[in-house]
């Protein structure tokens, strides 16, 4: 039996359990000074305080020192399109001299040049590149995330970034959840005929990403330019039908109803939110609709900011995760993610922690097994240089994190 203790915690903070956590419950956290944790064969077995821990459970293990600091649960990234081909940085004169984000996708630019530069590139090459990635997000501390397609936009293309996020599945020390997104932008070859790409998604691409078993959801762009709301509710309805959960890109930029429909078809997520409305807002606290945050996004768009303390109140379970992609938000660093969750949403750093941690693992399908830090949960922890949650939150722009553990194992630690 392989054994890790952490000991020595100056502070343990976690939410519990393996549901959402809404309204009230989202800033509700186990605060545990001076604790320890015992992993065996990847799995807790104990967390909680130290003076209580029965020292000979921890023979034979590995014994990992925090020297007083802060451990979180690992953080877990619920949205990122990190399978790419080239950047977008020839975009920022068009964004200086005041074109918006869906005017450069208008000109041919936008999500459709990194479309051209995913089709080129070879499964070996967006591996390598997408492994990059997932260490740079594993040194600031997150230990499971989303990863979607939706830069192929064809049948072959939409297939090759699957398999590159199946591949990632298998070899990377990551919690992996695939989300297809076909429906991410109308291909140039469908420019006249938008329809017929939908057509396309459904008669085939659906159905063949199904067949492999290459993503858990299905998710789409319903957005002003993108896709509308009856061509998103046939995507998701279709996905639904093959066994994919429906997630929604909803009101990014215009509120079209995206937040209402992600209700009507018992989506598990809506994301984005920066523009929605009351009535959208009302129908998914009524749908049980999870609400996915992106604050860095609104940040490099300069966009406002999600109305996410309306959500809370309104029991909407948030999550804040990175939305890291070559266009929107070409930033990786999900604790900015949180520092804007604090200062721009003005969460309270509980709700923050819980909205990266518990909330975030059950949009991805795994509250059961990641997420919090108690016994039974895999072992997913982050040691911080900090002594407590505030100064994560507070010290913006710096990575605080110290060592990163997951399933048990040292996975990065601070050089
Ligand atoms: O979530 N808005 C749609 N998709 C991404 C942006 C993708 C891109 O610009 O390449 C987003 O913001
Ligand atoms: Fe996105």
């Amino acid at each position: 039996m392989e054994k890790t203790l952490v000991q020595n915690i100056g502070l343990l903070c976690t939410p519990l359990g393996s549901s959402v956590h809404a309204g009230e419950m989202q800033g509700q956290m186990e605060k545990i000074p001076q604790a320890c944790v015992l992993m065996e064969d990847g799995i807790i077995t104990y967390a909680g305080s130290q003076a209580d821990f029965p020292m000979e459970k921890a023979q034979g293990a590995q014994v990992i020192d925090a020297k007083g600091s802060l451990v979180t649960p690992g953080l877990i990234d619920a949205h990122t399109h990190l399978v790419f081909g080239g950047w977008r940085q020839h975009e920022i004169p068009l964004k200086l001299a005041g074109a918006g984000y869906l005017d450069i996708l208008r000109m041919g630019g936008g999500i459709l040049s990194t479309v051209r530069h995913t089709r080129e590139a070879s499964e070996e090459e967006l591996l390598e590149r997408s492994e990059g990635f997932l260490n740079e997000m594993l040194s600031m501390g997150v230990t499971s995330c989303e990863i979607k397609s939706g830069y192929g936009l064809d049948l072959e293309n939409e297939l090759k970034q699957l398999r590159v996020i199946k591949k990632l599945q298998e070899t990377h020390p990551m919690d992996i959840d695939a989300t297809f997104l076909g429906a991410h932008a109308v291909p140039e070859e469908y420019k006249e005929d938008p329809d017929g790409y939908v057509d396309l998604l459904v008669d085939k691409i659906l159905p063949a990403v199904a067949e492999e078993k290459l993503a858990r959801c299905c998710d789409v762009f319903c957005e002003t330019g993108a896709f509308d709301v009856p061509q998103s509710r046939k995507v998701l309805m279709a996905g639904k039908t093959l066994g994919l959960v429906p997630r929604i890109h909803a009101d990014e930029i215009d509120a079209i109803g995206g937040a209402q429909l992600s209700a009507e078809v018992g989506a598990l997520s809506a994301e984005h939110l920066i523009a929605s409305n009351e009535e959208g807002m009302q129908a998914m606290a009524k749908g049980g609709v999870i609400a996915d945050l992106l604050p860095a996004t609104s940040f490099y768009l300069d966009k406002t900011f999600a109305p996410a303390r309306r959500m809370v109140e309104l029991g909407i379970p948030v999550v804040i995760a990175s939305d890291f992609n070559p266009g929107s938000c070409p930033s990786l660093n999900l604790p900015f993610a949180m520092n804007l969750g604090l200062l721009r949403y003005k969460l309270k750093p509980e709700e923050v922690l819980c909205a990266v941690t518990l909330n975030a693992a059950c949009s991805v399908g795994m509250g059961d097994k990641v997420g919090t830090v108690e016994a039974g949960k895999q072992g997913d922890l982050v040691i911080w240089d900090a002594p407590d949650l505030d100064m994560i939150l507070y010290r913006f722009g710096s990575n605080l994190c110290r060592t990163v553990i997951k399933k048990g194992r040292v996975a990065h630690e601070k050089g």
